[in-house]
């Protein structure tokens, strides 16, 4: 047996949603403890009560850090990692002039793999363990991230991105016959090998046909365990675009729902421009909507209504949406998701902004029993902030009254420097110069 180990610091975990419960929904501890063994975590508390426990553990001190249930994005398109950052268009011209130029070049395996190891280790240079990603059309693009997380052993949630209709360009597009054929032999090679799952992945409506669209959904219902992920009402030209391609359509969601698209495994990226029969249908499937906040500030597209939606018992999660996403980060990505609340006069408190991005994604991904959490039996995915990262946020910390006045300045200014340390399934990520001791 291997030996135990025992990460001593601050910690914060979960015992329910701040959603629903507030603030003290979140469990902190001064001094706390993790037991991790053989990947999972097997039992938290008090430093002393599990030092006294187990003094045989290998210990490791993580001093004032503090240990979080490493990050979960719940929506991101790993392709775009090069392109992250292009200026000046809104959704439509910027997916034709940016997007879809960059995806061409994963016809490329190589490619393909250069960029899904390149983008698995910023992430993980970010505390994020655990990502929900497009990839591209091409069916080797979903392999190489398949590949590169099982090198790292991340738990990654990933489908090829299926676009049939001539609304995408030459060379980005397969056929319904083929989006099923392609997905589906995806779907038997990588969904729950190791910490693989594969995500049935239509772009959105207005890049498929109705036949791609039921052949997928026919997809799904004979994979029900599998996710679904797929875009909806982003921004008001996209809206108004699937309105003129799918006329008898009554909305946006309908076009997923009229082919067996709409499901509680299913997950919504954006959501933000919705009609009352599309936020009732959505809480009635108890389906995802995942909130990208920098993807909808950097590209303009609008203010998510998290304080409704959530009020209202919606499954949500949170995401940075890279490349529309202006970051990798999902500390920058909680700092927007606070600006956007503070837009439409409902700020979000910290642990809601922590719960978001840890136990609420998970929750979304439908994996909240692996992963999300610091708690007996979860998987040991954990990333150490440190919470005096820079002189600014130091400065600002050292005035801190509580936990939430401790961490807050590190959500809204911090980065990967933040990032102490990020642990997958117990194992230490390695960066260049650290000495694998721990
Ligand atoms: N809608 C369809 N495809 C995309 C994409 O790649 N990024 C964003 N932000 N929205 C989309
Ligand atoms: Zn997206």
């Amino acid at each position: 047996m291997p030996p135990a180990t025992l990460h001593l610091g601050q910690t914060l975990s979960f015992a329910g949603d701040p959603f629903a419960l507030g603030p003290t929904a979140a469990r902190h501890e001064r001094r706390g403890a993790v037991l991790v063994e053989n990947g999972l975590i097997s039992q938290t508390g008090p430093a002393d009560v599990l030092g006294a426990q187990h003094p045989d553990a290998a210990v490791v001190d993580h001093g004032e850090g503090l240990i979080l249930p490493g990050f979960v994005d719940a929506h991101a398109h790993y392709p775009q990692t090069a392109m992250i950052a292009s200026w000046g268009k809104r959704l439509i011209d910027w997916l034709n002039s940016y997007t879809f130029p960059e995806e061409m070049r994963f016809a490329d395996p190589a490619y393909a793999r250069d960029i899904a190891e390149r983008y698995l280790d910023i992430l993980l240079s970010h505390g994020t363990t655990t990502v929900c990603s497009y990839c591209t059309i091409h069916p080797a693009s979903a392999d190489a991230l398949f590949e590169a997380a099982k090198a790292r052993g991340m738990r990654v949630f990933a489908g090829k991105t299926c676009m049939d209709r001539d609304t995408a360009p030459d060379g980005l597009r397969d056929t319904a016959q083929s989006a099923y054929d392609d997905s589906k032999a995806l779907l038997a090679r990588w969904h729950g090998q190791g910490r693989a799952e594969y995500v049935i992945t239509p772009r959105f409506s207005p890049t498929s046909t109705p036949e791609q669209l039921e052949a997928l959904g026919a997809l799904w219902a004979e994979n029900p365990d599998c996710l679904m992920q797929t875009h909806l009402s982003e921004q008001l030209d996209e809206i108004a675009w699937v309105k003129s391609l799918y006329p008898a359509a009554r909305d946006y969601l309908d076009t997923y729902e009229a082919y067996g698209l709409l499901g509680s495994r299913g997950l919504y990226g954006h959501a933000i421009h919705l009609d009352p029969r599309e936020t009732d249908r959505l809480r009635e499937a108890d389906a995802a909507l995942v909130h990208c906040p920098t993807s909808n500030t950097f590209i303009g597209s609008g203010l998510f209504d998290m304080a409704g939606l959530t009020a209202a018992g919606q499954r949500v999660g949170l995401a940075t949406d890279t490349g529309g996403g202006s970051s990798f980060s999902m500390l920058r990505t909680m700092a927007a998701a606070y600006e956007i609340g503070q837009l439409r006069g409902t700020p979000l408190h910290p642990s809601a902004l922590l719960w978001l991005a840890t136990q609420g994604s998970a929750n979304a991904l439908h994996a909240e029993d692996r992963i999300g959490n610091l708690a007996p039996g979860l998987e040991a995915d954990m990333v150490v902030l440190d919470l005096a990262s820079t002189p600014a946020i130091a400065q600002r910390h050292a005035q801190a009254a509580d936990i939430w006045e401790a961490v807050f300045p590190t959500i809204m200014m911090g980065d990967d420097r933040a990032v102490a340390a990020t642990y997958v399934a117990g194992e230490k990520v390695l960066r260049p110069g650290d000495q694998g001791l721990d």
